[in-house]
């Protein structure tokens, strides 16, 4: 794994505070629209991803610093000491990490598909892992600055508004997401009134991810990753400071837990 280096946009020196943005899981096609949002209106940015920062994102003339990980506790821990050590402030931070599929994982229609092993490798990368930032990121976010995290959550992750069943595994993923990311709140609360969660649901957006099940979404109901990453940054630029967490989708519209 390599190194995180935390390196200063030239002009700033380790003691200025410099407003930044934190995204994770900087490979997804909507985080990557979020940093060219961000990059756009003149913003900072740290991204952390398991992959190398895109050449598409070279331009960001040291606006955008791009970290790798590989997810486990050291290397996010590690991560989060530096960040720690370094006069960044955040205001942004968003988790977007998630699987639904991939070469050995296809969504469960029925219990007789259901495995041990891939419900626990799909609870891992959207459920705990999330988790595990959101606990180093405890001493980062020790400023007054008001910051909202964002974690990419699902509708699908509603046990109230179950009503189809199947996809085992990813509905219990971000319900458990839910679950994990409200105690956090609740925790932070007391310790870092300064941060507000949000758990967010895009809508189907043509990325990665939802590819193999676009066919059934009519054109209007499936979005692109721009349109969505404006969607979430006016909700977020918008938000209620009360409560300390919410669940809501594109529409800036409630989800049952
Ligand atoms: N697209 C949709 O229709 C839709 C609908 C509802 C919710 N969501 C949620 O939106 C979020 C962003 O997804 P997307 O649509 O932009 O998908 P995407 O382009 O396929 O991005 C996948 C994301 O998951 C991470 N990831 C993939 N495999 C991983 C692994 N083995 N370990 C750790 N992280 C891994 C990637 O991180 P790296 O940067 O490290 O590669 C990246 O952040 C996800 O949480 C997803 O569940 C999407």
């Amino acid at each position: 794994m390599k190194m995180p280096v935390i390196r200063f946009p030239p002009g700033q020196n380790a003691v200025e505070k410099l407003m930044q943005h934190l995204v994770i899981g900087a490979g997804s096609a909507i985080a990557a629209a979020i940093i060219d949002q961000y990059l756009s209106a003149g913003d900072s940015i740290v991204a952390v991803s398991r992959s190398v920062q895109p050449d598409a994102m070279a331009r960001a003339d040291g606006r955008l610093e791009w970290l790798q990980s590989d997810y486990s506790e050291e290397s996010i821990q590690g991560i989060c000491n530096r960040l720690r050590e370094s006069a960044m402030v955040f205001d942004r931070v968003f988790i977007c990490n998630g699987i639904l599929h991939h070469a050995h994982l296809v969504p469960e229609k029925r219990l007789e598909e259901v495995a041990a092993e891939l419900l626990t490798e799909v609870m891992h990368i959207n459920a705990f892992q999330p988790t595990i930032w959101v606990k180093h990121l405890k001493p980062v976010l020790r400023s007054q600055q008001h910051c909202i995290l964002t974690a990419f959550s699902a509708r699908i992750g509603s046990i109230g508004d179950n009503g189809r069943g199947g996809w085992y595994a990813y509905r219990a993923s971000k319900a458990a997401l839910n679950m994990l990311m409200k105690s956090a709140a609740i925790e932070y609360q007391r310790e870092r009134r300064n941060v507000q969660f949000l758990l967010f649901h895009p809508g189907t957006t043509d990325t990665p991810l939802s590819k193999p099940f676009q066919r059934s979404v009519s054109p209007d109901k499936l979005f692109t990753a721009a349109y969505v990453a404006s969607q979430l940054l006016s909700i977020i630029d918008g938000l209620d400071p009360e409560p300390s967490i919410q669940y809501l989708d594109w529409k800036n519209t409630a989800i049952e837990w």
